[in-house]
């Protein structure tokens, strides 16, 4: 068998997979959920949830992932018993589905964010009739774009993890970077963008602990890291033995938080912008505008009433969600096509084809039903399956996996880690309280708990 991919440093790594976690989640989601759950508390809940909740998570799939170096389904049934077996199979193979879902619905946003990214470039060059279309609701125009992110996407995973996923990621994690800065510059230099600050940064304390924003926050801090989908398993397991893993997962962590951050700078001021130029942000009910229609409504009005500069800005804007998008993108479908590479013996381009077709296949039956399918996949994935999965991995990682073991796998790259802060509460942590928290948390969004 071939030699099994690795990334070939830890700032690649670091890149791949903050490209991961940054997605659509981040610069799409998180600023809606800000804008409909009191601004700051929840950037407030959401930061602490991350490090309290989601991080040692995280640390549970790399560390899993990078111990067994192998795709997620091999890497769970590897660290079980014999009678843990069957659990390490359901695992993985519902972290597989789940990662292929969860693709089945963002690539149709994501081919929307190319979309409206060529109708500005059609609008720079006068081609009015063009730009109508790409970013009409039509089913042409939604199928086109599908299959054109499918194709850049299996195009990546198709050349492995050094040759691909590294590689794309390498060059476009700092130009993200670059653009959401400049972003943010220019929308400060307008009116309105300082009342949207205030508003995002100042949080409301007394909704902090309102349930339903700790379930949001709570969703969005799983979703935006990647969790639950076995995404991190299968880049921790291309990490390289002598790395300190802790650390690494915590830079993670960070920048995921930090760009998430970033995005709210930009996009809610971006809103009082848009209302200072006479464009409508607050709903009949008095809210602000949140779900797809920020991001496809407001914005492009906003840039509209910017003239010549809008067009320019609009279209860096949805370059940005376009890289954001494919970064993440291909770190799902990486997870199927690394169990059909590894486990099932397919070779890789055949594996990342034949896998990424399937699931193309998936966001066509979604966009042909898209009514009825693409929010109930959604809420499939992210408020059901994802949690679950959450907490089947802390049980592989705090209750299966053999402690020694364990011990010994962070101890590569770090040999000290027994006397670290780290060790003295993670283990405990992955095993009793995520868990807990976790259940709670989800079965009081279904009412089955009142706490
Ligand atoms: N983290 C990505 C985002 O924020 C989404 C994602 C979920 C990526 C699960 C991989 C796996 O958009």
């Amino acid at each position: 068998m071939a030699a099994r991919g690795e990334f070939s440093s830890r700032m690649a790594f670091v890149l791949a997979a903050s490209g991961s976690a940054i997605g659509l989640g981040n610069i799409w989601g998180f600023p809606i959920k800000v804008a409909s759950n009191g601004g700051g508390a929840f950037v407030f809940t959401y930061v602490v949830l991350t490090f309290l909740l989601a991080y040692p998570i995280l640390m549970a799939e790399l560390v899993i992932g990078r111990h067994a170096k192998s795709d997620t389904v091999a890497s769970l049934v590897k660290i079980s018993s014999r009678k843990s077996r069957p659990l390490a199979f359901l695992t993985g193979y519902w972290g597989i589905l789940t990662a292929s879902l969860i693709l089945g619905f963002y690539a149709i946003v994501a081919g929307w964010m190319i979309a409206f990214g060529l109708a500005s470039a059609a609008d720079l060059i006068g081609a009015n009739a063009q730009s109508e279309w790409l970013t009409g609701f039509s089913l042409n125009r939604n199928l086109t774009f599908v299959a054109v992110f499918y194709l850049l996407t299996i195009g990546i995973v198709a050349n492995g993890v050094t040759a691909g996923i590294e590689k794309w990621s390498t060059r476009l994690m700092p130009m993200l970077i670059v653009l959401i800065l400049a972003l943010i510059a220019y929308i400060g230099t307008q009116n309105g963008a300082a009342e949207g600050w205030r508003v995002y940064l100042q949080p409301d304390f007394s909704r902090v602990l309102n349930p339903d924003l700790l379930i949001s926050a709570l969703g969005q801090a799983f979703f935006s890291l990647s969790l639950g989908v076995g995404t991190m398993m299968v880049y921790g397991s291309y990490i390289s033995k002598s790395e300190n893993l802790p650390k690494l997962g915590a830079t993670v962590a960070a920048i995921d938080i930090g760009i998430a951050f970033m995005a709210g700078l930009l996009v809610i001021p971006a809103m009082y912008v848009a209302q200072a130029n006479g464009v409508t942000i607050y709903n009949e009910s008095g809210a602000l505008i949140d779900s797809d229609g920020l991001i496809f409504t407001v914005l492009p009005a906003l840039f509209e009433t910017m003239g010549g500069t809008g067009i320019v800005v609009s279209l860096l804007f949805f370059i940005l969600m376009t890289i954001a998008a494919i970064t993440s993108s291909i770190s799902m479908l990486e997870v199927p096509v690394a169990h059909a590479q590894e486990s099932l013996g397919l070779a890789r381009k055949k594996a990342a084809w034949v896998v990424g077709l399937v699931i193309m296949a998936v966001s066509v039956v979604i966009v042909f039903n898209f009514g009825v399918l693409f929010g109930w996949v959604i809420d499939l994935t992210t408020k059901y399956s994802e949690p679950l999965i959450g907490i089947l991995f802390c049980v592989f990682a705090g209750w299966i996996w053999k402690r020694n073991e364990l011990l010994q796998e962070l101890q590569q790259g770090k040999p000290d880690v027994e006397n670290s802060f780290f060790w003295k509460v993670w283990p405990a942590y992955v095993k009793v309280v995520c868990p807990l928290i976790v259940l709670m948390v989800f079965m009081h969004s279904f009412g089955l708990l009142n706490v």
